[in-house]
């Protein structure tokens, strides 16, 4: 019997490749039997991401918030490999402010690069996936527990579930399934951003809260983008699994 949850034969394209939840993505897709291409603002840690990898992943300097540049990225998986099975859309960035304090100039950068960066990768992959295949998109926990400071973050990653679910009802014929995944507290580069001790004080902060007394590693992100991406997940389009250690329980 195959291995449901090996994706071997597949090709994969992953955004945000360059760190944290990406990077594990990417690596986690390649060593559950994937051809992985990567693509990423930042040219050195797409690189250091290759490295972890090894063997022939391909990368590209990355804009998503171009949309020529998230087509290309994706063209090169097909021009390369000849196929694109799944699009990890995993790209984000977060600012700190409250709505009052926040500039237009904010918010129109958390949107492009949250929503629109999305949208652009659902938009390639759908046209590109013709015979089936399988998008994920990297919303948050920020989607259920409203927060202050959080808005255009929180904003952007509600928006990414209804664009997740708009696109699975769009790609199903074509055998596409499209889902998110909205984690929890993750220690990242972006999260540390804020200073280590800080992130280690919202860690400790999580633990309380999760009945496992969890706070999760971009691995574990990356294990659930691998369940979607693989067959193993084949019941599932339009859902929204939420790896949090439990510190949320929406519906
Ligand atoms: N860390 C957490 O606690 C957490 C929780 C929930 C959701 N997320 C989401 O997971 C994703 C990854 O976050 P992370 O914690 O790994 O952050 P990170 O900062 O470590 O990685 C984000 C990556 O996105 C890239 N990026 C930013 N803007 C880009 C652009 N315009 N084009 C291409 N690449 C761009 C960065 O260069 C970076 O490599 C994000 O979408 C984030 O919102 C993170």
């Amino acid at each position: 019997m195959t291995d449901r949850f090996r994706v071997d034969g597949k090709v994969a394209v992953v955004t945000g490749a360059a760190s944290g939840i990406g990077r594990a993505s990417a690596v986690a897709l390649a060593n559950a039997g994937a051809t992985v291409v990567c693509g990423d603002l930042d040219e050195a840690g797409l690189q250091e991401t290759a490295n972890q990898i090894g063997g022939a992943t391909a990368t590209l300097r990355t804009d998503v918030t171009k949309e020529a540049d998230v087509a290309a990225l994706v063209a090169l998986a097909l021009d390369t490999h000849g196929r694109l099975d799944v699009m990890a859309n995993v790209a984000g960035i977060i600012v700190n402010n409250r709505i009052v304090d926040t500039t237009e100039e904010e918010l129109d950068k958390v949107l492009s690069v949250n929503l629109k960066g999305v949208f652009f990768g659902c938009k390639a992959a759908l046209a590109a996936m013709t015979n089936g295949g399988s998008i994920i998109n990297m919303a948050s926990a920020a989607i259920d527990t409203p927060a202050p400071g959080l808005v255009s973050y929180a904003m952007s990653k509600a928006a990414v579930t209804m664009l997740t679910r708009t696109a699975a009802q769009e790609g199903g014929k074509a055998g596409v399934r499209v889902n998110a995944v909205a984690p929890g507290y993750v220690v990242t580069p972006m999260t540390k951003r804020g200073g280590e001790e800080r992130a280690a004080a919202v860690a400790e902060q999580m633990k309380r809260i999760s009945p496992i007394g969890a706070v999760g590693e971009p691995e574990d992100i990356a294990d659930s983008v691998l369940f979607l991406a693989s067959d193993a997940s084949r019941y599932m389009t339009g859902q929204i699994l939420r790896p949090n250690g439990g510190a949320a329980m929406p519906w």
